[in-house]
C-alpha cells in the first residue's frame, strides 16, 4: 500500500468588507471590474426598481443583470440551477466576477452559486438590508433551503470585498430595520457586553435610522471576532445561534417575521439562561427591555411548546432527551448547555405568561 497526502497551500483568505455612506461608486468602479473577463449582477427585485437608475446606475454599466425575485422561497436549489444556466448562457467563465446585490437570500444564493460556477468564481457582496449588512453577507457562508428547511445546502465561499453602504437602507420598512437590529443585539447580547450597553439605550433613535451606520461598524465588528476566531463552524461561531434554535421553529410553525421569531427566541433563551445559567435576573431585565423596545405585541398564546420542541428536534436531527442551547453567564458571555423538553416548556411558557402581562 502507498500512501500519499494531498496538502494544498491554503493560503488565508482576506476580504475586506466595508461599511458606510456614498461608497458604492468608489468602491464598485470599472478599474475594480478590469481584471474580470466580465461582471454579471445578481439583483433583487425590488433594489432594482428602486436603484437601478440612481445607486446602482453606475456600478450596473456595462453589467450583464439577473434581477432576482423576491422572498425566501427563491433561495432553492431550483432558483439555483435557473441562476447557473444564465451564467452559462450568457457565456460566464472561470475569471467572471459575480456581484450579489439585495438582502440576505440573494447574497446567499449569489454567494453560492458563485463557489460552485465553474468550481469557483469571485465574488462581491453588496447588501442592501440592514440584515444582510450586519449579519448575512458577513462570514463567508453560503446557502439555499431544502424543502422547508433553512440553508440545508451550501458552503463557505470568501468574496472578495462586501459592500454596505447605507443609503440602501432608506427604502426598507420599518420591519426590516427592526430585522436587522434583532440580529445586531443577538450578537453583542451574546460576545460584546459593551456594544450592548453602548447600542441598547438607543434602539428607539436607531429605529428612527438615525445612527444605523454608527451601529452597523460595531456589528460588523463584532461578527467578525467570532466568525474570524471560527471561520468553518467547528465551535465557537455557534454562539451566533443565540435565540435562532427557539427562533427558527416559531418562523416554521407560527409564520412570523425572522425578526420576530427570532426575538421570542431570546426571550426564551433569556429565560433559559436565568435558570440553567448564571445569568442574573437583572440582566434578563434588559435583554427582556432591549427586544420588547423593539416587539411589544407577540401573539404568543397559540405556541405550542410541544410543536416547538419537536420542530427543534427536526431540524437539528436529534432523537435524544436534550437540545444544545446558547445560553448566557452574563450579558456579552455565553455557554452551550443541554436543555431537555421540560425545561424547554417551563421557559416557553414564562415567556408567554410574561409577555401576557
Ligand atoms: N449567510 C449567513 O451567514 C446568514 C446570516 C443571517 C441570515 N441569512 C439569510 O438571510 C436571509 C434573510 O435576509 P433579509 O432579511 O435581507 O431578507 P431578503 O433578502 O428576503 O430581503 C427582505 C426583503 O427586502 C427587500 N429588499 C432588499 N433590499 C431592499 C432595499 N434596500 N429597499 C427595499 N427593499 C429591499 C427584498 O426584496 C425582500 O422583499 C435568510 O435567507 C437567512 O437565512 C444568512
Amino acid at each position: 500500500m502507498k500512501r500519499f497526502l494531498f496538502t494544498p497551500l491554503h493560503p488565508p483568505v482576506t476580504a475586506p468588507i466595508y461599511s458606510g455612506t456614498d461608497i458604492i461608486d468608489k468602491l464598485a468602479t470599472p478599474r475594480f471590474f478590469k481584471p474580470f473577463s466580465a461582471v454579471y449582477a445578481v439583483v433583487d427585485e425590488r433594489v432594482n426598481e428602486f436603484y437601478s437608475n440612481g445607486l446602482l446606475k453606475q456600478t450596473l454599466d456595462g453589467v450583464s443583470v439577473y434581477v432576482f425575485p423576491r422572498g425566501e422561497r427563491h433561495k432553492s436549489l431550483a432558483r439555483l440551477q435557473r441562476l447557473l444556466n444564465w451564467l452559462w448562457e450568457n457565456e460566464a467563465d472561470r475569471d467572471s466576477l459575480l456581484l450579489g446585490i439585495g438582502g440576505g437570500v440573494v447574497t446567499d444564493i449569489t454567494g453560492f452559486a458563485a463557489s460552485c460556477y465553474m468550481r469557483g468564481v469571485a465574488y462581491v457582496a453588496v447588501p442592501t438590508t440592514l440584515l444582510a449588512q450586519v449579519d448575512a453577507a458577513v462570514g463567508g457562508k453560503t446557502a439555499v433551503n431544502l424543502h422547508n428547511t433553512k440553508n440545508v445546502i451550501g458552503n463557505f465561499h470568501a468574496p472578495q470585498m462586501v459592500i454596505c453602504d447605507s443609503r440602501f437602507l432608506s427604502s426598507l420598512h420599518m420591519e426590516q430595520i427592526k430585522q436587522g437590529l434583532v440580529e445586531a443585539i443577538k450578537v453583542f447580547a451574546a460576545s460584546d457586553r459593551r456594544l450592548f450597553e453602548k447600542h441598547v439605550p438607543n434602539l428607539q433613535s436607531l429605529i428612527g435610522r438615525q445612527d444605523l451606520h454608527l451601529l452597523i461598524a460595531d456589528a460588523i465588528n463584532a461578527k467578525l471576532v467570532i466568525v474570524n476566531a471560527d471561520p468553518y463552524e467547528k465551535g465557537l461561531r455557534r454562539v451566533l445561534n443565540f435565540g435562532h434554535t427557539t427562533g427558527h421553529a416559531v418562523e416554521a410553525i407560527a409564520g412570523w417575521s425572522h425578526g420576530k421569531s427570532i426575538a421570542f427566541g431570546m426571550l426564551v433563551a433569556s429565560f433559559l439562561s436565568q435558570r440553567h445559567s448564571s445569568l442574573p435576573q437583572n440582566e434578563g431585565s434588559r435583554i427582556w427591555s432591549a427586544i420588547t423596545a423593539l416587539y411589544d405585541r407577540f401573539d404568543a398564546a397559540a405556541l405550542d411548546a410541544e410543536l416547538l420542541w419537536d420542530k427543534i428536534k427536526h431540524d437539528k436531527k436529534r432523537s435524544g432527551e436534550q437540545i444544545n442551547f446558547v445560553l448566557l453567564l452574563r450579558c456579552g458571555t455565553h455557554q452551550i448547555v443541554p436543555i431537555n423538553y421540560a425545561q424547554f416548556k417551563r421557559s416557553v411558557a414564562e415567556t408567554r405568561e410574561r409577555i401576557s402581562r
